[in-house]
């Protein structure tokens, strides 16, 4: 069993407490939730790998409270990857960097890189800015679903995925549903421009007004386990397009008709909307026993691509 706590300030310092133990402790952010564990502690770390069923050779994100604590993971920051940081954090953005000599492996999955991120939802800024009060330096996170799952934006969403692998000292901080409802941006910094791994919220513009350029991902060059097939996938067979059957889920934009018969999932006015609700919306055909989702992906790019990325690799199962 688990514990929920809301967020106040003893509560937020009982999580840090538990991190600083060695639990585990999922907590909200503006993305989706994560499921966080010191960074330093290989068992701790150890145990987000059995709690999410995740093979081990798939790195974890490092959550830090603010920039100043970068050169504690990182080294050899390039001028654009500073430029970025300083500009779009706290925010939805992970940065992939040369991580520092004293990072341990386990962290990284023996990669000599590491993501970095510092999250905006003020919780979690909360929670780390406690953890490093007690002396942690980073809290390692991904998202708090089972591999290969739909990732959670409530803390319910968050039980129902891990609630049976959590055990009584692990803690589930209730922050209420997340902002941004997709994972951030992944940034590969490492070369001579940035390279988006994984689009999300902070957009390709957004890093071509600041840094000038960007490329966009080439899926074999480094090992993202979010960039693989058959991810975010909920039971549900997802099939995308505009056309569903009688009793079949249909999720696409408001202004899109629903089918004959089909089972309206979510009707979003925007893409803000789309993004926000897209997993709560397939947890709920889930919940609903629907097999089929037929979804309808946003044209254009921006927060268009990152949406109809996560369909599509949902659709790949
Ligand atoms: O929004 C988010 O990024 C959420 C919240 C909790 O911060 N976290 C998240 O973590 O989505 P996760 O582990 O579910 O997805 C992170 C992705 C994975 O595909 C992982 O393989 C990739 O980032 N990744 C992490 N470290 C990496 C590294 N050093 N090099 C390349 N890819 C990395
Ligand atoms: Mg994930």
């Amino acid at each position: 069993m688990r514990a929920f706590l809301k967020s106040t300030e003893l509560e937020i310092k009982e999580a840090a407490t538990a991190l600083k133990a060695g639990h585990l402790v999922a907590f909200p952010t503006e993305t989706v939730y994560g499921l966080g564990a010191d960074a330093t502690n290989q068992q701790a770390v150890n145990r987000i790998y059995s709690v999410k069923g995740r093979p081990s050779n798939h790195p974890l994100i490092v959550h830090i409270s603010s920039i100043k604590s970068l050169k504690k993971w990182a080294t050899n920051i390039s001028g654009y990857a500073l430029a970025l940081a300083e500009e779009f954090w706290p925010g939805p953005m992970t940065l992939i960097l040369e991580k520092d000599v004293l990072v341990k492996d386990f962290v990284t999955s023996g990669q000599k890189n590491i993501g970095i991120r510092v999250p905006s939802n003020s919780i979690a800024l909360r929670l780390l800015s406690e953890f490093e009060t007690l002396g942690g330096i980073g809290v390692a996170a991904p998202s708090a679903n089972r591999f290969g799952a739909v990732s959670p934006t409530t803390a319910s969403a968050v039980d129902s995925e891990l609630g049976l692998f959590l055990n009584e000292k692990d803690l589930i901080i209730d922050g209420g549903q997340s902002n941004i409802g997709l994972e951030s941006t992944i940034i590969d910094c490492t070369g001579p421009i940035p390279i988006i791994l994984r689009p999300g919220a902070l957009t390709g513009d957004m890093i071509r007004k600041k840094v000038g350029k960007y490329s966009i991902f080439n899926v074999n060059r480094i090992k993202a386990s979010g960039l693989i097939a058959s991810h975010y996938s909920p039971n549900a067979k997802v099939i995308l397009g505009d056309f569903a059957n009688p009793g079949e889920g249909f999720l696409a934009l408001s202004n899109i008709p629903t089918p004959l018969g089909a089972i309206r999932l979510s009707s979003p006015e925007n893409l803000e909307s789309y993004a926000k609700n897209l997993y709560a919306a397939l947890r709920f055909a889930d919940q609903q026993g629907i097999n089929v989702i037929v979804a309808k992906p946003p044209e254009g790019c921006g927060l268009a691509e990152a949406i109809k990325d996560r369909l599509i690799k949902a659709s790949m199962r």
